[in-house]
């Protein structure tokens, strides 16, 4: 059915508003009518909804329906890309992974999580560069955790199946050739070494982080906190706290900080560039 061009009511703006705070912990804030309009149209459409005021109606009464789901898939935004701000990946190459190998010589041990992952380009990233850079790893028992709340997103993560657009983004050529493999279809899918060294599992950021196998050594959370409500920011870092390691980095997007949204990480020091945990009281 062709939904009529109906625009959001101020109910309807807020259902969405209360629903995506609920179920994602985003806040939408005000005047966000357009990108309502523009993700769930087309959802209207696929579910024969004759407007989004509709749409509105049943979330509200049904809001943990599988329509719900898949507002959430179209509500999230999941651009990325292979090696996403190159700085992070030398800081990690240089700094914090010598560090790590200095530092759990003992343990033989490097737990990641890369926490809203994504379409997975950022674990792959690392899982490369780890290969490259540090072959002393090999006998390690690196533990790497890739989670995102989107199952569409996970799907393709696990998939390590790309266009050739997003080979293109960010991905050196000599790594395009030794790690990835053209498909009939003239797709790219990662080397089944690589997918099989990363544990991909739906999280929402929403719920508790203990059962994830902590505590970890490195957890990267790159361009999605700036979607969260500040209130919803302040527990995940909180959570985050419980679950790194004392001597463990923290690696926030570029733009992104701790400043004034928690006292639990302090901030980076001596040209580092991740956050370290502070000690607890
Ligand atoms: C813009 S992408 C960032 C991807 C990657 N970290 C990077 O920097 O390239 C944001 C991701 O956060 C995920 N996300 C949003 N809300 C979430 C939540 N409540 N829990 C877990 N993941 C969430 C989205 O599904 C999306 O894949």
């Amino acid at each position: 059915m062709q939904s009529d061009s109906v625009s959001i009511t101020r109910d309807s703006y807020r259902v969405f508003v209360d629903f995506l705070k609920i179920k994602l912990g985003h806040e939408l804030g005000e005047g966000k009518e357009y990108l309502l309009e523009n993700r769930l149209n087309p959802l209207c459409e696929t579910l024969n909804f004759a407007n989004i005021n509709l749409l509105a109606n049943e979330i509200k009464s049904n809001p943990y329906s599988p329509i719900g789901n898949m507002i959430v898939e179209q509500m999230t935004i999941q651009e990325t890309s292979f090696f996403r701000a190159p700085r992070v990946f030398d800081n990690l190459r240089k700094n914090i992974i010598p560090r790590l190998i200095r530092e759990n010589v003992y343990s033989h041990t490097i737990k990641i999580w890369s926490a809203c992952c994504s379409t997975g380009q950022e674990p792959y990233s690392i899982v490369m560069m780890l290969l490259e850079d540090f072959p002393e790893l090999e006998h390690w028992n690196i533990s790497f955790l890739a989670t995102d709340v989107s199952e569409n997103a996970l799907a393709k993560a696990k998939s390590g199946m790309y266009s050739r657009f997003e080979t293109i983004r960010g991905l050196p050529t000599p790594l395009k050739e030794k790690y990835f493999s053209e498909t009939a279809d003239g797709q790219y899918q990662v080397d089944s070494r690589l997918r099989a060294k990363v544990n991909f599992q739906q999280v929402n950021l929403l719920d508790g982080f203990y059962s994830l196998g902590g505590p970890f050594d490195i957890i990267l959370i790159r361009n999605a906190l700036i979607y969260f409500a500040p209130e919803v920011v302040t527990g995940i870092f909180q959570k985050l706290r419980g679950v790194i390691k004392e001597n463990g980095c923290l690696i926030l997007g570029e733009s992104e900080s701790i400043l004034g949204k928690t006292t639990m990480f302090n901030l980076p020091v001596g040209g580092t560039d991740y956050f370290s945990p502070a000690p607890l009281p």
